[in-house]
């Protein structure tokens, strides 16, 4: 009876698997803050994509390790970069079967661990940024992303690529757009798998949002739309069903939720510990992001969760 009159109902291909590929290993690499979640190499990659696919999951996101960093993060952009690299390979093995979304960012590529291009003063400049942006768009469209995804809360970042995207004939690559990002706690585990750390302790909160903030993710989410976003994303999850609630009604476009590291290693950390029952905190966790309104779930538990009878 509960099943049968059940509300919200989490599926498979709501999902959408995070996926690290890191430059220059041979084996995969763990990583010890998000025990299950591994540091890939092209091979292992190839492997869990089709497993994926497999098992039902439609869509991963591919973020890319570099072997070597610099100011500006050229690796972002570099058509040999290794998330380019990954994604030719992957768009060759798996066509239009999985969607292949790419994380556009450049903190796993620049040197100071900045999401940005800085100034003299150190600060980041948002518009200098915003032309690396455009080029790591280009880059990842040109290797076969179906999906971009800027996840680096530059000002305008949506409307520059969209623009940059068309110019280069990717008309029909879409935007999947980090509207509300918060500056959260939690993404700690997250910089340890792309080996990211903010040089002279510094933080994010320049570009990120203020956690007391709930209607400025609308405004951000607003403007995101005006300019082209096609599914529009709010970060983390748990901690933001309010938003996620918020959003989902004010458009009609699809919502997605990332539920992020500190997320994930919180319940993994307490399950080891014998403190909460693994299996049924992610359920729950992940059902309640859905029920606030998200259409697609960004998780680290989507391959686990394909493999549930329920999945
Ligand atoms: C930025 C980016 C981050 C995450 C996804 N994209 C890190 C940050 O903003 O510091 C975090 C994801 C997670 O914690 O799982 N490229």
């Amino acid at each position: 009876m509960r099943d049968l009159v059940a509300e919200t109902r989490l599926h498979t291909s709501d999902l959408v698997a995070p996926l690290f590929v890191r430059e220059g290993i041979t084996s995969p690499q763990p990583i010890a803050s998000l025990p299950g979640v591994v540091q890939h190499s092209l091979d292992s990659l190839s492997r869990e994509v089709a497993d994926l696919a497999r098992l039902g999951v439609r869509g991963v996101i591919l973020f890319g390790v570099p072997a070597t960093k610099d100011e500006t993060g050229s690796g972002a952009h570099d058509p040999a970069g290794i998330a380019q690299v990954a994604l030719a390979r992957l768009r060759a093995e798996v066509g239009d079967s999985m969607v292949l979304m790419a994380d556009l960012c450049v903190d796993e590529y620049t040197s100071h661990g900045h999401c940005g291009i800085l100034d003299a003063t150190g600060d980041v400049d948002n518009d200098l940024t915003l032309d690396v942006y455009c080029r790591a768009a280009v880059a990842q469209a040109d290797a076969g992303a179906h999906v971009v995804a800027p996840s680096g809360m530059m000002d305008g970042q949506v409307g520059a690529i969209r623009a940059a995207l068309d110019a280069a004939g990717h008309t029909g690559t879409a935007i999947m757009a980090y509207s509300a990002k918060y500056a959260s706690g939690l993404y700690g585990p997250f910089r340890d798998a792309v080996d990211v750390q903010i040089t002279g302790g510094g933080d994010r909160k320049g570009y990120q949002q203020d956690w007391r903030n709930a209607r400025e993710s609308l405004r951000e989410v607003r403007e995101d739309i005006e300019q082209g976003a096609d599914i529009v994303m709010v970060k983390p999850a748990v901690t933001y069903l309010d938003v996620i609630s918020q959003v989902r009604a004010a458009t009609d476009l699809p919502v997605a939720a990332y539920h992020v590291s500190g997320e994930y290693s919180m319940i993994k950390a307490a399950a080891a510990n014998g403190w909460i029952d693994h299996d049924a905190v992610a359920m729950e966790q992940l059902t309640a992001v859905k029920r606030a309104g998200a259409d697609i779930i960004l998780t680290y538990f989507a391959r686990w969760f394909a493999e549930q009878p329920t999945g």
